[in-house]
């Protein structure tokens, strides 16, 4: 800012401030100072006013505004380029600046307990309680929009309490999983295997699972086993029960991330899914998601007991 703003500003505040002061005390001089009867004259609906003086506690209210003003300015910027005098921020108070040290403060402290975790094998953190807990909030603020508070998913999100996995349920691997996310790719089948052979292939792996075809739909099984065979067991193996290494899951348990109903089925077959599981190594970095891996593990562990 340029000293002529700087001071423009400095002086339309300040002369305000003391304005208002000249204007408090100037009409207060002018006033009786003990109470009366009597009215100002005036008459508004029939409303009259007793010529009374200002209540005193008023008027201190108003001279501790002024102070808490005077002191404001002084300490934070905004008079110009006056910087301010808190203590802590010689060059001037800013939001960034405050947050960054509740930041570093909590680096601080919480830092070393991070590390010492993160040197421990994930198994192993998942037995200790403090640990879990740090994990748990850590999951509660990052994760629980997608997967859900519990952890238990929803339609497209994965749960994760089940001990079922799309990509692998090995400590290491939950942690792969979180560091660098994942990206999955179901191809869409509509212009390969047409509409007929969507709805063959979407029956037969409705049997895969142990389901029935609605009544009144017209499947070929056999002709669904045979483009199963052709298309799907690259990926989801062949009996169905699919690859980690590909996050294709298991179309035989009954687990399922799109819906298992047949129209469900079909339009996953025709129009391919592609559910991604954001890196999370550049926002939350390797200790937090050391945590959160070691968290995560003993929620599937939970669940087998
Ligand atoms: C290139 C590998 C690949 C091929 C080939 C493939 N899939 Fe998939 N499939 C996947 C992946 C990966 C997913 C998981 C998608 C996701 O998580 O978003 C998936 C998901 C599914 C689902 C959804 C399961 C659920 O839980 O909702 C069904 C059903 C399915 N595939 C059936 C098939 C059928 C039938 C074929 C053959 C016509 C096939 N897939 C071919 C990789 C493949
Ligand atoms: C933007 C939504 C979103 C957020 C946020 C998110 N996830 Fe995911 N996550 C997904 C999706 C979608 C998948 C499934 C990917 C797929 O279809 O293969 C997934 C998959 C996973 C898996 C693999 C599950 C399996 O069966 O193999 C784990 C583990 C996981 N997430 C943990 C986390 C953790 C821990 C966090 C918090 C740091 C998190 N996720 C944040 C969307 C999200």
């Amino acid at each position: 800012m340029t000293t002529f703003w700087s001071w423009y500003i400095t002086l339309l505040s300040l002369g305000t401030i003391a304005a208002l002061v000249w204007l408090l005390l100037a009409t207060r001089k002018g006033q009786r100072s003990d109470s009366t009867e009597e009215t100002v004259g005036h008459s508004y609906d029939g409303i009259e006013e007793y010529d009374n003086p200002l209540p005193r506690w008023w008027f201190l209210l108003f001279i501790a505004t002024v102070i808490f003003a005077l002191g404001y300015l002084a300490l934070y910027p905004g008079l110009g380029n006056w910087k301010g005098v808190l203590p802590g921020y010689e060059d001037g108070w800013t939001q960034v600046k405050e947050w960054q040290r509740e930041v570093d403060k909590a680096n601080e402290q919480y830092g070393p307990l991070y590390a010492k975790f993160a040197a421990m094998p994930v198994e192993e953190v998942a037995q200790d309680p403090q640990a879990l807990k740090m994990g748990g909030r850590l999951f509660a603020s990052n994760c629980s929009v997608c997967h859900g508070s519990d952890a238990k998913g929803a339609y497209g999100f994965p749960n994760l309490t089940d001990d079922d996995w799309l990509w692998g349920g090995e400590p290491e691997t939950i942690k792969t999983t979180i560091m660098g996310g994942r990206q999955a790719a179901m191809p869409a089948w509509r212009d390969v295997i047409g509409e007929e052979g969507i709805r063959n292939v979407a029956g037969y792996v409705r049997t895969l699972a142990g389901r029935d075809i609605p009544e009144g739909i017209n499947v070929d099984l056999e002709q669904g086993q045979k483009l199963f065979a052709a298309n799907c067991v690259a990926c989801h193996g062949p009996e169905g029960k699919g690859t980690q290494a590909m996050g294709a899951p298991n179309l035989t348990d009954n687990v399922w991330l799109y819906g298992s109903s047949f129209a469900q089925i079909q339009q996953t077959l025709r129009y391919g899914r592609n559910g991604r599981m954001p890196a999370q190594e550049e926002i939350l970095g390797n200790d937090k998601v050391h945590l959160l891996a070691a968290y995560v593990y003993s929620l599937s562990q939970k669940s087998e007991n």
